[in-house]
């Protein structure tokens, strides 16, 4: 028994918004009306699709933007995913909240004990998204330097052992590994969820795919090709290393920007606005030209291929069109074996409430969800947190 809907939610296709700790993915347009995040409106979208029944609030954790020049772009701008996600926890009843954490900012013993209170927070519904680190000059910040590529999922690998070990143990224990010295490791309290929260990753390369599938119950993975036989051989991949590598069973989820209007004309048309009229040229530039140096992940000529759609929301998938095109490209994303998917908005709210209105009821008669009771009955029903949370 969890109360995490990432693992007991009975949807064939899990829902989650992706990035409202700062800037959403449109951090690459100059449109004036491109969010400008603040609190209140990461709260206004968690309490959104929690309402909605939607599984997943996910953070992005970034330390510095991208543009050398320009320390105060927006791209630099994301509240701390820990202390946000103690945030939306508190105020949220029923959605899966997760961090993200750089393994090379944090000693596992703090990551250890902030997940487990942010699990206590949130009655169990938190996941841990592990990041190994690629953007130089924000590890730089710390001291660290960025590993060689491979090292960086070793140390990785060496860091999510031992916050597991700290969650799990019930006794004292050394560790003196290549990376880390811990004498007398513990953690009290343990994690509500029985043996930690679930883990998330989202390498891209070949060395970060096997830490994957190795490693996470989620993988987060790109799309950059449209064509479904891509779309499935992409997801297929991890399911696969998963399983005949390492004996495990891994959802994969990926990232989408979502632009619904009443027509495709009018959504095209939104979409070259924001993405290619007003893209903030120097920002993609700087973001492909760091992701190619320091990912092993998509060559540089997918990263330029796909430039519009950095620009439109950080890579994502895109879903552009009517709410039924919408739905149609959903369907098809789970029938290509996807188990999860964030949106992005330019603006969240609007955005939220067009789709809970007019592409939520064609999920459900597609089969893809279940209709989502009123919260309110639903905890009153169990007789759990209701009292103590005040979402009004
Ligand atoms: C969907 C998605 C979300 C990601 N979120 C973050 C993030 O929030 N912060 C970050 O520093 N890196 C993030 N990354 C980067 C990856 O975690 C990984 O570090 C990067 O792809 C480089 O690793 P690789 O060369 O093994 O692919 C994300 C990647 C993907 C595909």
């Amino acid at each position: 028994m969890t109360n995490n809907p990432i693992i007991s939610s009975p949807n064939k296709l899990k829902l989650g918004i992706f990035c409202t700790n700062g800037r959403g993915t449109a951090q690459h347009t100059l449109v004036p009306e491109a969010n400008q995040q603040d609190w209140s409106l990461s709260l206004l979208t968690a309490r959104a699709v929690d309402e909605a029944g939607y599984e997943a609030v996910v953070p992005f954790a970034r330390w510095k933007g991208y543009l050398k020049d320009n320390p105060d772009h927006v791209s630099g701008y994301a509240l701390d995913p820990f202390t946000w996600a103690a945030g939306i926890a508190q105020a949220t009843r029923q959605v899966g909240i997760f961090v993200t954490s750089h393994a090379a900012s944090m000693h596992p013993i703090l990551a250890a004990k902030q997940t487990a209170t942010i699990d206590h927070i949130s009655n169990g519904r938190l996941t841990l998204n592990v990041v190994g680190g690629w953007n130089r000059p924000e590890l730089e910040m710390f001291g660290a330097p960025l590993r060689e590529h491979s090292q960086r999922y070793e140390h990785l690998a060496e860091w999510l052992g031992l916050v597991k070990r700290l969650w799990r143990s019930p006794d004292e224990f050394d560790h003196h590994g290549d990376f880390f010295d811990v004498v007398g490791g513990f953690s009290l309290p343990k994690p509500v969820q029985a043996g930690g929260p679930p883990i998330m990753n989202a390498g891209t390369s070949d060395r970060g795919r096997q830490f994957a599938c190795e490693h996470a119950d989620v993988c987060f993975i790109g799309l950059p090709s449209e064509d479904p036989k891509d779309v499935r051989e992409g997801i297929a991949s991890y399911k696969r290393i998963a399983r005949e590598t390492f004996g495990r069973d891994v959802q994969v989820w990926a990232h989408t920007f979502v632009v619904q209007r009443d027509t495709q004309q009018e959504a095209d048309d939104y979409l070259e606005h924001y993405a290619v009229r007003h893209q903030d040229r120097r920002s993609v530039d700087a973001l492909i030209e760091k992701t190619a140096q320091e990912s092993n992940g998509l060559p540089r000529e997918v990263l330029e291929r796909v430039r519009d759609r950095f620009a439109a929301g950080a890579g994502g998938f895109p879903l552009v069109g009517t709410a039924e095109h919408i739905a149609a490209k959903l369907e098809m994303l789970s029938a290509a074996g996807l188990d999860g998917v964030l949106f992005t908005w330019v603006d969240y709210l609007d955005g939220i409430d067009r789709f809970n209105r007019q592409v939520l009821p064609l999920l459900e008669q597609a089969g893809l969800r279940e209709p989502f009771p009123p919260l309110a009955n639903r905890w009153d029903r169990h007789g759990a947190q209701a009292a103590v949370l005040p979402c009004g």
